[in-house]
Parts: C-alpha cells; structure tokens; sequence
C-alpha cells in the first residue's frame, strides 16, 4: 500500500452492528478515504440501512455522500432482518437518536458506483461487506466496471469454516445468491473475507467501553459500544467460548483490515462460484486445485479467480482495531 496516499474507498454496506465498526475504522484510519457509503438491504431493511450510514456519519462529524440501493434479493423472495443480532434499528435498538441534517444521495447505490468509477478510471476500491445487489447491478449498467475499479474486497462466504445461517452459507452470500454469482465471476482484482477468518476474531464488549471512554463519551464511539453489546449479547449466547470475553465476531472490519494490513491475512486462489438454488444456496464453493481441469460446465479454466482470506492474526487485529480507533478521529 502507499502509505502517503490514502485509499479511496466505496463503503457498499447494510448497517449492522459490525457493519457501524467497519466504518468507524475506515474513518477513524489514516490509510482509507471513504469517498462514498451505499447501502443495501440486508441486517436491516434498505431504508433503514441508509438512514443508519447517515446517522453514523453525523454523529462523527463526517459529512460523505450516502446512497439507497437494492430493497430485496434479485431472484428469492426477501428474508425478514435479523433483528435478534442487529436489533430492529440494526444498531443494537439505540436508545435515543439525535436528528440528523445530511440528505441522502438522490442517485441510486449501483448509480453511483458507476459514475464515480468512470469519474476516476483505476482509482477507486470498493469495499463491500452487505448482499451483493449493489455491485451486481453496477456491474449491469456498467460492463467494464471491473476495469474501472482498481479492486473490490468483500466479506462474506466460507470455504472451510461452517456457515452460520445453513451448514454451508454465509449470510450476506446467501441473502442474495443470485447477485452474488455474478460477483465472483466478474472479473475483477477480488479478495474474498469470509468465515474462515472472521470467526476467529473475537471482539469484547470491554473493548469499546474502553474507547467511548477514552473518547470522552462521545456521541458516536458511545453509540458504537451502545451497539455492540446488543450484538454480543447474540453472539455470546451462541458460543460459549465467545461468551468467556462477552464477545462478538467483528465481520465486516476484517476487510478493512485486509485493505491495510493484507500480511495479517493468508490468502488462496481459486475460483468461486455460489450455489443458487437447494439446500446448498448461498455456499460459496472453491477449486481450490486452481490448476485443476473440471470437466462440469462452470469451472472452465478461464473463469476469474479470487483470492480468499483463510487464515489470520487475531490478536494483531485486535491491536489494530484498537489503536485506529483510540486514534483522535473524532470531532
Ligand atoms: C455478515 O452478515 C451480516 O449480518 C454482517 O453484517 C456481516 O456482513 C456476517 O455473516
Ligand atoms: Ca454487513
């Protein structure tokens, strides 16, 4: 990475708890400029997703272009949020919310992602971390967006790691895994961030209180900790060693970290393709013989590769996470 230029980036996401950590990591970082927020439907309905991005933005003092994108799934029909780990506000059920004076972004999410990919050809990076309606869209209107971008990081998917909303899918992949298909096989410089790294990471709440503190109570690193221990509380019910620490999976600020820190993950190549239909839908599988010649249709040689996280220093991003949000980000 160049460490003197900050990395543009296009923050495509369904805010969500972890979704709200990621950004305030992409803010508080010196390394990334977030050039544009588009949110999907996902954690929470698209409406709420959009007025979250722009909430969170307000309360920090950031002033960035938020977008409204894709309400439902391209095919299945929709699913209802899962308001038992986000909250039915997809922040934790905030107790209050202060008003916010930003508007959104007339232009749809898909929209935008393509006029500023053709405003800055080889520039932009686009960071998605939500269902994949958003991209697969751009990708539609724009055939040589992948092109166009210099890379696109996403989390979602699992190769190794069981799924955690069937034995083999990944929430975000299985939200819409007709979107997501098209995503994998598009062509771009992709990393994928999935399971087989984000399941190791395990953030405690005391962490975030720790930062509100140091913060001085600020609006938006209490809101964050307001957050997350709602979101803990899901997760720690569910795994007992998560539970030890009154800890949560952190998701989606892992492909941050992969932006900045790439050496805090191991990667392999190989090509995806997403399970559509049945009982696999939403299972992101791999060859990962990349030299391999299946001879079913779909696994040609030439189909486009991607590189996909599976390993991770977990307590380096721990630290990481820490120290780029103890960092004086905030106004
Ligand atoms: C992913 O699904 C969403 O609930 C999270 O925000 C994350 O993007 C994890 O499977
Ligand atoms: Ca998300």
């Amino acid at each position: 990475m160049n460490k003197t230029k900050p990395r543009q980036v296009i923050f495509d996401t369904d805010p969500g708890v972890d979704d709200a950590m990621a950004l305030y990591f992409a803010l508080a970082h010196p390394g990334i400029d977030v050039v544009g927020i588009t949110t999907t439907f996902g954690n929470v309905t698209v409406e709420q997703a959009a007025l979250n991005a722009l909430y969170l933005c307000e309360i920090a003092g950031k002033h960035i272009p938020v977008t409204r994108g894709v309400a439902r799934p391209w095919r299945k029909p929709a699913e209802s949020p899962p308001t038992h780990i986000h909250g039915a506000d997809g922040l934790g059920n905030l107790a209050q919310r202060v008003s916010v004076k930003q508007a959104l972004d007339p232009r749809s999410s898909a929209q935008f992602i393509v006029d500023m990919a053709r405003a800055q050809p080889g520039e932009l990076t686009l960071v998605a971390v939500g269902p994949l309606g958003n991209l697969s869209l751009a990708l539609k209107l724009e055939p040589k967006l992948p092109q166009l971008l210099w890379e696109v990081i996403l989390m979602g998917g699992t190769i190794l790691e069981p799924g955690n909303v069937s034995p083999v899918a990944e929430a975000n992949i299985w939200n819409d895994p007709h979107a997501a298909d098209p995503v994998f096989t598009a062509g771009w410089k992709l990393t994928m961030v999935g399971l087989d790294v984000t399941h190791r990471v395990i953030l405690p709440v005391s962490l975030f209180k720790k930062i509100a503190h140091h913060h001085h109570q600020h609006l938006a690193t209490d809101t964050l900790h307001e957050a997350v221990s709602f979101y803990a509380d899901f997760y720690s019910g569910l795994y007992p060693h998560v539970a030890e620490i009154h800890g949560c999976f952190g998701h989606d600020v892992l492909a941050f970290i992969y932006l900045v820190n790439p050496e805090l993950l191991t990667t392999e190549l190989g090509c995806i393709r997403v399970a559509t239909e049945g009982l696999a839908q939403g299972q992101t599988m791999m060859n990962r013989k990349a030299l391999a010649s299946y001879p079913q249709a779909g696994w040609e040689q030439d189909k486009p590769l991607t590189q996909v996280c599976m390993t991770v220093n977990a307590p380096a991003c721990l630290t990481l996470i820490e120290e780029t949000l103890m960092a004086p980000w905030l106004t």
